[in-house]
C-alpha cells in the first residue's frame, strides 16, 4: 500500500507514519492544506496514493462553534475533495456524532444526532467520505491521545492534567462525561488492519473500558505518582458553550463482526503511553 497522510505531524498521523514507515507520506498542514483542491491535485499527482489517512481536521470544539464557515471547509468540503480522487479513502470521525443522551453505548448503526458544530460538521464529513466514493472507511474514535500531543488544544489531555496538577496542586473533572479514552498508536494498527482487509463502511474503534474523565484523570494521577484532589464536578455548559455528549461510549457490533480484534483496555494504553512518554512516577524522559 502506498499511503498518503494528512494532518501530518498531529497526534494520529504521527503514529500512523511511523506504524507505515516508507509505505507512506506524511504532509504537514503547511505542505498540504486540504481545503485546497488544487494543492490535494499537486499531492496526488506526485504521491499517487493507494490509500489516503484523512487526519487533517478542524476539531478544537469551541472554536468550531464560532468557526462555522471554517469548519464545514476542513471537516466537509475538504472530505468530499478527497473521496472524489483515486485512492481508498479512510476518513477520521468522532463519537460526538451522538447527543449522548441514552445509557446504552452507540453502535455502528445508531442514528447519529450531533449537537455542536463540530459534531455536526464530521457528521457531514462522514456522508461525503461515504457518498462520493464507494469503498471508503470510516472510523470514529474518542479521546485520543498520543506522542504528538495535540498541537490546537495545547497538548493531549494526559500532558495537561499531569502540568495542571504540578502547577495547582488540585484538579477538579467532569464525572458525567463517559468515553473510552484512546491511544493514538492502538488507533493507528487497528486502522492499518482495517485497511489492510479492505473493510469499507462505518467503523467504531477505541481502547476498551469505558470511564468518565474524573476516572480516566484519576488514573493518570496514579500512574504518574502525583497525589492531588481530584474533585468530581457535573458538567455545565455556559452561554453559547458546547454540548459535549455525556455517554460517549461506542460499541463496536459490526468490528467484531468483521474480526477486527479489540484494541486493549483503556487503562493498559494509559500506563503505557505514560511510561514510553516519560509521564510515569519515576520516568526520567
Ligand atoms: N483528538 C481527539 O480527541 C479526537 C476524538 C475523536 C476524533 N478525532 C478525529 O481524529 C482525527 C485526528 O485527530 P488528532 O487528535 O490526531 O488531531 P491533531 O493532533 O490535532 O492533528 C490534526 C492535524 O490536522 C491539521 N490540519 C488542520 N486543518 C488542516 C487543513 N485544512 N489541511 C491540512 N491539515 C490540517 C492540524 O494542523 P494545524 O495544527 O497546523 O492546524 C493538525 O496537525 C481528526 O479527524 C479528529 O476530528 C479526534
Amino acid at each position: 500500500m502506498r499511503a498518503l497522510i494528512t494532518g501530518g505531524g498531529g497526534q494520529l498521523a504521527s503514529d500512523l507514519q511511523t506504524l507505515l514507515g516508507d509505505d507512506a507520506v506524511s504532509l504537514s498542514h503547511a505542505e498540504l492544506d486540504i481545503d485546497d483542491a488544487g494543492a490535494i491535485d499537486r499531492a496526488f499527482g506526485q504521491h499517487a496514493p493507494d490509500v489516503v489517512f484523512n487526519c487533517a481536521a478542524f476539531h478544537n470544539v469551541d472554536e468550531c462553534e464560532r468557526e462555522p464557515d471554517q469548519s464545514w471547509t476542513t471537516n466537509v468540503l475538504a472530505v468530499m475533495e478527497l473521496a472524489k480522487r483515486p485512492a481508498k479513502l479512510v476518513h477520521l470521525s468522532t463519537n460526538y456524532v451522538f447527543d449522548g443522551r441514552r445509557s446504552a453505548p452507540y453502535r455502528e448503526d445508531d442514528v447519529p444526532s450531533p449537537r455542536s458544530v463540530y459534531a455536526l460538521t464530521k457528521l457531514a464529513g462522514e456522508y461525503a467520505a461515504l457518498g462520493y466514493a464507494q469503498d471508503s472507511l470510516v472510523v470514529r474514535s474518542g479521546g485520543l491521545y498520543g506522542f504528538a500531543g495535540n498541537a490546537s488544544k495545547g497538548g493531549n489531555f494526559v500532558q495537561r492534567m499531569t502540568t495542571r496538577a504540578r502547577e495547582q496542586g488540585a484538579l477538579k473533572m467532569v464525572s458525567d462525561q463517559r468515553l473510552q479514552p484512546t491511544f493514538t498508536e492502538d488507533l493507528a494498527k487497528a486502522l492499518v488492519e482495517a485497511v489492510e482487509r479492505d473493510f469499507k463502511g462505518v467503523l467504531h474503534l477505541v481502547n476498551e473500558g469505558p470511564m468518565s474523565w474524573h476516572d480516566f484523570t484519576v488514573a493518570i494521577m496514579e500512574h504518574a505518582g502525583i497525589d492531588v484532589p481530584v474533585e468530581a464536578v457535573s458538567t455545565t455548559i455556559p452561554e453559547g458553550g458546547v454540548d459535549r455528549p455525556l455517554n460517549g461510549v461506542l460499541a463496536r457490533p459490526r468490528a467484531d463482526a468483521l474480526g477486527l480484534p479489540k484494541l486493549r483496555s483503556v487503562d493498559d494504553a494509559l500506563q503505557d503511553y505514560m511510561s514510553r512518554a516519560g509521564l510515569s512516577a519515576g520516568a526520567t524522559a
